[in-house]
């Protein structure tokens, strides 16, 4: 089934295609607008669109003036690969290499006898489905995923763009980097990504004798700060922060969920007091579906904790998600914001399960 959509700049050239579609026994739904009066192509452009997106037709031929506004709105529509083409190299290029799922022609740009070519190239044309074309085209799918929920909530997320960061985690998912390397990049990425979540640490001015003579000046107010890791993988991150703070104070959390009720329980919680004075950093290397950092700080929290901040090394765009509608007035910081989680619930690309390569179960 082939979903059909224009304004009234592509409704002539649209039923030129439709009569060739007919020809040919192609199936299609028409979304319209199906008469010459001025219309907004973009609302023509999301009802194909989202019949594409959703499954209900496989592929979309759309319709307006120069084609060029209508691929624009089509785009903006999740799993949308919509591509304006006027000649054939670029209608046949577009289904081997982008996989693109809608055609978009212009009214006013080509003549019927190429639109009805190029809708042949473009339906008639598989995706090569080569390994580099499709590594790109899930490269454009990563962007769609990731940029709706971090704009959205970017007032809160802190990416870590450092360079030593980010090749320390390339370095963290090579499957080849085993356990003593591992554990010693965890500690490292945790003490660099430390350096920045606790650059408002509250600190107080102390008296201090320099060779030279008193000065006042500030250090760290040392039991104002509560690293929290999440059991089990979250104590690979702790060393790191206790070598930048060492006078920190340590709480551990440990949650499982219910199999029945699916309510978390909390079956380790012990807590620095006073928690609620404190600033809070709780660790866990991965967020992926975010349940367990979600439950962890609804449990500080219950306990008293204010002052949070998350701290992971991958997080998949689902769990980042999850813990921001949860906990608004967390700050996460984050090493590296991965593409998405799999049908197991693990991070991809990710760099697998952390707990078993941090403490060598695996
Ligand atoms: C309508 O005049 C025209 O602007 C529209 O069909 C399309 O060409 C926009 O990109």
């Amino acid at each position: 089934m082939i979903a059909l959509g224009n304004d009234h700049a592509g409704l002539d050239l649209k039923n030129h295609v439709k009569a060739h579609l007919d020809e040919r026994g192609i199936a299609y739904k028409d979304f319209g607008t199906y008469t010459p009066d001025s219309c907004d192509y973009a609302v023509y452009a999301e009802k194909a669109a989202r019949a594409v997106a959703d499954g209900e037709c496989e592929l979309g031929l759309l319709f307006c003036g120069t084609g060029v506004g209508i691929s624009m709105a089509a785009n903006k529509v999740k799993g949308i690969r919509a591509a304006c083409c006027s000649d054939k190299f670029s209608a046949e290029m577009t289904r081997l290499h982008n996989d693109a799922n809608m055609l978009c022609l212009g009214g006013r740009v080509v003549t019927p006898e190429q639109a009805v070519e190029l809708v042949d190239i473009f339906l008639d044309t598989p995706f090569s489905g080569e390994e580099r074309h499709a590594r790109r085209i899930a490269q454009i799918t990563a962007i769609e995923n990731i940029v709706p929920e971090v704009k959205e909530i970017m007032n809160n997320v802190k990416i870590m763009t450092h360079p030593l960061i980010q090749h320390k985690i390339s370095m963290l998912r090579d499957k080849k980097t085993g356990t003593n390397e591992f554990r010693k990049l965890v500690e490292e990425i945790a003490m660099l990504e430390g350096y920045e979540a606790l650059s408002d640490l509250p600190t107080e001015d102390v008296e201090i004798d320099t060779p030279i003579e008193t000065c006042i000046t500030p250090v760290i107010a040392g039991r104002k700060l509560a690293i929290v890791p999440i059991l089990r993988a979250g104590l690979g991150m702790q060393q790191g922060l206790l070598s930048l703070c060492p006078t920190a104070k340590v709480g551990f959390i440990g949650m499982y969920r219910n199999e029945e009720t699916h309510e978390p329980v909390s079956y380790y919680c012990k807590l620095p007091r006073p928690i609620e004075e404190r600033t809070i950093v709780v660790m866990d290397p991965m967020l992926a579906t975010g349940g367990s950092a979600v439950d962890a700080i609804s449990q500080i929290k219950k306990e008293g904790g204010k002052n949070i901040k998350f701290m992971c090394i991958i997080a998949a765009p689902e769990g980042l998600e999850k813990l921001h509608a949860a906990h608004p007035d967390v700050q996460i910081y984050i090493g590296h914001l991965d593409r998405e989680l799999n049908d197991n619930a693990y991070i991809c690309p990710g760099l697998g399960d952390a707990g078993d390569r941090i403490f060598g179960t695996k």
